[in-house]
């Protein structure tokens, strides 16, 4: 093994505006057990026995308070790894891209996650990392789809897809760093929009492992996904 395939790093995605959510700002500052939600995602990543380090990615206008925010919260919750803050890019591939860019050269493998998706277990991510390999270049969550999917156009349902061969897919995603840089430079290339990591993995030919995604590992997108956890999380807006 390479020096350079030594090492992991994780890079926390905390740089959207929020927009279905609404309110005064992101939805990753909102208060989770007081930090901001996009803490508890640093922390499990901390319990991860090999990751090297962490990459915050933030918006670009709050990027210095942001840093200030994290150097506050290490002071009083240490998480015995480095870190480094970056800002993130319009579209989420582009914070994704400005993180890579922030990864110290030694990093060969790399887990990208979505602050939005705060319970995520720190097995899961393991296991994540433990299915990458020269042959599998990335892992992801996945979990099977309960309810019926059907796609449709104008307000009428056009067709039912086979729930058995879907599956809903999850952050952290594992990814040899190589093979990741190498697919967004595809992306860049060839003008692709894709709203997950994998997705340009797969439009690379690469394979991609699934691993078993976790329930509770739900992404905080409107208000109402933050009234039913209040009710469980003791979550403060
Ligand atoms: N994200 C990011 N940079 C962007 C867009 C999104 O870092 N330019 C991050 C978000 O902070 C979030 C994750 O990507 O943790 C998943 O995105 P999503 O849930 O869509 O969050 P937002 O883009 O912030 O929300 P919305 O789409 O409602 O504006
Ligand atoms: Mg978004």
């Amino acid at each position: 093994m390479t020096a350079r395939a030594s090492t992991t790093w994780a890079v926390i995605l905390a740089a959207g505006s929020g927009t279905r959510m609404g309110g005064d700002r992101p939805k990753q500052f909102l208060t989770l057990d007081g930090a901001p939600l996009f803490w508890r995602s640093a922390e499990t990543f901390s319990h991860i026995p090999d990751l090297a380090g962490i990459v915050f990615v933030f918006p670009p206008a709050m990027l210095d308070e942001s840093a200030r925010m994290v150097e506050e919260l290490t002071a009083s919750r240490p998480l015995g790894l480095p870190w480094l803050t970056t800002a993130g890019g319009e579209r989420r591939q582009d914070s994704v891209a400005n993180g890579l860019a922030a990864l110290p050269k030694e990093c060969g493998r790399v887990l990208i996650h979505d602050s939005a998706r705060p319970f995520f277990s720190a097995g899961l991510a393991t296991r994540l990392i433990d299915a990458l390999d020269e042959e599998t270049p990335a892992a992801i969550p996945a979990v099977a789809v309960t309810d019926t999917i059907k796609e449709c156009e104008s307000g009428c349902v056009t067709r039912t897809l086979d729930r058995s061969r879907l599956v809903s897919v999850q952050t952290p995603q594992a990814f040899l760093r190589d093979v990741l840089e190498a697919a967004h430079a595809l992306a860049v290339e060839k003008s692709l929009q894709a709203t997950d990591d994998a997705s340009l993995v797969e439009a690379l030919g690469r394979p991609v492992a699934i691993v078993d995604g976790e329930q509770a590992n739900v992404k905080i997108t409107n208000p109402e996904d933050v009234r039913l956890l209040q009710k469980e999380a003791a979550m403060i807006p």
